[in-house]
């Protein structure tokens, strides 16, 4: 897929404030500062579309961005999608109250559950890190919720050569030891742009899917 068009719509507190569910929705989570607006930018050729922060806790609200994009269906022809890009606030950000935690927690986990257009969650893992336990958990309870996901490594950038390569393992690894089959998983930089093209061709193949192949 090709994005040809990304819009800022609205910033909602909770999924009854989201737009009509009348298209697919793919969404972005992961732990606060992991990288999630900067790769929504990147993926929409955006800039500032999506605001980020070196602060932890940037994003605080579920944000939808309008998206068009262009899937090839034959050589000759191509076709345009319409569907929404969701910028979710990060979990897992210490420095907030109990309960401002407490109401992001449950912001997220009642967008993730009650949104009935959500087709793929994107999760996303800093690719610098050994698995963290809040990773790690926060995808098993995807998988007692049943909610569809992916997974992508960010600022792959910041690693040595190998260095990735070997945090992916680790993770994956880790996962094995609760789940029979493993995610989809990509490997994305923001500032080189890695990944750009597997994320966007897995979103158009999803939704090709999705329209009947
Ligand atoms: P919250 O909204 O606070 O949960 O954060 P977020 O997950 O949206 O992260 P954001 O995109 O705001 O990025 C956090 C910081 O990491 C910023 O300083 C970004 O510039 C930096 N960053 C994000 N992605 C990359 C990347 O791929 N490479 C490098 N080097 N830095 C990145
Ligand atoms: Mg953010």
């Amino acid at each position: 897929m090709v994005i040809t068009n990304a819009k800022y719509v609205i910033s909602s507190p909770d999924f009854k404030g989201c737009p009509a569910a009348d298209r697919p929705e793919f969404a972005f989570i992961g732990r606060s500062n992991v990288g999630k607006s900067s790769l929504i930018n990147m993926l929409c050729n955006a800039r500032s579309l999506a605001k980020t922060s070196a602060t932890p806790g940037k994003t605080q609200l579920i944000n939808h961005f309008d998206i068009t994009g262009v899937v090839p269906v034959s050589q000759t022809k191509n076709t345009t999608m319409k569907w929404y890009l969701v910028d979710l606030p990060g979990y897992g950000y210490a420095k907030v109250s109990q309960s401002s935690r407490r109401r992001w927690e449950q912001m997220i986990e009642g967008y993730i559950r009650k949104r009935e257009n959500l087709v793929n969650l994107f999760v996303l893992i800093d690719s610098r890190h050994e698995p963290q336990a809040i990773d790690v958990d926060f995808i098993n309870q995807l998988g007692e919720w049943g909610i569809p996901f992916s997974i992508v490594f960010t600022k792959e950038d910041k690693n040595k050569p190998g260095g990735t390569i070997n945090r992916v393992n680790a993770f994956l690894k880790k996962l094995g030891e609760t789940w029979d089959e493993l995610p989809a998983f990509f490997v994305s930089s923001a500032i080189t742009k890695k990944g750009q093209k597997e994320i966007a061709d897995f979103i158009g193949t999803t939704l090709k899917n999705l329209n009947g192949g």
